[in-house]
């Protein structure tokens, strides 16, 4: 039998916290990997409340490939969460040599140290981004993939096809998995988002607002092709998704294939109106917004087709958009 010792990079972030948690409840023991460039070793001690368990934690940078390496042989690891990357759209514009350099030869070093330790399983954060404005919707995971918008997305591209020519060899078996629009926090505050700066997502940016930190949320847009005119997204909670995680690493374990892709999200599609109405009505906040103009780069609308994690995985969303906005108004609450 396979250890149940995963190795989670990006373990202390907004999405690889939460991932741990659930390991965590569900038997698994996570082996943290974090070079804090986007978050708090505070979130250890989070981990620690809610599950009573502290995980083992590496400062290190998966550039480190041979550090990376003794990792994997000392853990006896079976699986790695691989969520270790820039994630911010514009910065990457600015940088992108950055983004490349941190996302696709990040993986590279994972993969080499991973093919040297002989540990064969990798579950991958991808994104809905690669689907662009897709022409049907919702996107299955055979919709065309589109030209990316920025550095950012072409980092999630181009790794997708990096692992789907490694897994080729026989090498590796890997689980993508793109996740629509994550958002939310775990229910005990103890762990959530910590955006750098000014949010750009939409959620963030809600809480900021009601808490006095931002004067106003703009919304960019109310004249797109949709029934209020506002941007339509399918906005997955974060425990949901790392929920999807413990169900790929007990997947990876049993299928016979090389690589495989899912959607991750609730297969329904929610407007930035109807999430400020949902925030409002839901935390009895009022809200300060007006109407801007549309975002450069913003799609349409897009939710997922989510049949087949559904079917293989046997995973689906259980919590909504009202979830979304109760948790992470707590978790914004408790950060003032
Ligand atoms: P995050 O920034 O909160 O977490 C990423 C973590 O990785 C951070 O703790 C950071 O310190 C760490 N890290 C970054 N580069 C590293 C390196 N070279 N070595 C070691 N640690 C490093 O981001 P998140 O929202 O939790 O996203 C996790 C993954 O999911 C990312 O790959 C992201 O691109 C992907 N993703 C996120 C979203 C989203 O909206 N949050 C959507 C789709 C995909
Ligand atoms: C972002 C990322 C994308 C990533 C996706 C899923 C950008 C440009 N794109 O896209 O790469 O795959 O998250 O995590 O960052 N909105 C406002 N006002 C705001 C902020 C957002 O009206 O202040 C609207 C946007 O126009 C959009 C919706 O809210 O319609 C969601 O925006 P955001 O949270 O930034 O996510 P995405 O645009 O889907």
């Amino acid at each position: 039998m396979s250890s149940k010792n995963i190795l989670v990079t990006g373990g202390l972030g907004f999405i690889g916290s939460h991932t741990v948690v659930e390991l965590i409840n569900a038997g698994y023991f996570p082996i943290i990997i974090d070079n804090l460039s986007n978050s708090d070793l505070k979130v250890l001690d989070g981990i620690e409340k809610i599950t009573g368990k502290k995980p083992v934690f590496y400062n290190l940078d998966i550039l480190q490939t041979d550090d990376l390496e003794k990792i994997l042989n000392v853990n006896n690891i079976s699986s790695v969460i691989h969520f270790a990357a820039y994630k911010a759209v514009g910065e990457s514009v600015e940088k992108p040599l950055d983004y490349y350099y941190n996302n696709v030869s990040g993986i590279i070093s994972l993969l080499k140290a991973m093919q040297n330790s002989n540990v064969k399983n990798i579950i991958f954060s991808s994104s809905c981004t690669v689907y662009g404005q897709a022409a049907d919707l919702p996107v299955t995971e055979r919709t065309p993939l589109i030209k990316a918008e920025s550095p950012y997305g072409n980092t999630k591209k181009i790794c997708e096809e990096i692992l789907y020519d490694f897994s080729k060899t026989g090498n590796v078996k890997v689980v993508s998995l793109r996740y629509f629009n994550p958002a939310g926090a775990h229910k005990s505050s103890l762990i959530g988002e910590l955006p750098l700066g000014i949010p750009n997502n939409l959620i963030p940016y809600i809480t900021q607002t009601a808490a006095g930190l931002r004067n106003i949320l703009t919304i960019f847009g109310n004249n797109y092709n949709t029934p209020d005119g506002t941007c339509i997204r399918d906005y997955i909670h974060v425990v949901d998704l790392a929920l999807a995680h413990v169900k790929s690493v007990e997947f990876i374990n049993k299928f016979t294939d090389n690589y495989e892709v899912f959607n991750i999200g609730t297969g329904k599609g929610t407007s930035v109106l109807e999430i400020v109405n949902t925030f409002e009505n839901i935390n009895f906040v009022k809200l300060n917004y007006s109407i801007g103009e549309r975002r450069k780069g913003d799609i349409e609308q897009i939710w997922a087709d989510c049949k087949k994690a559904n079917s293989l995985l046997g995973w689906e969303a259980k919590l909504d958009i009202s979830d979304i906005v109760k948790d992470a108004w707590n978790w914004q609450k408790q950060l003032d």
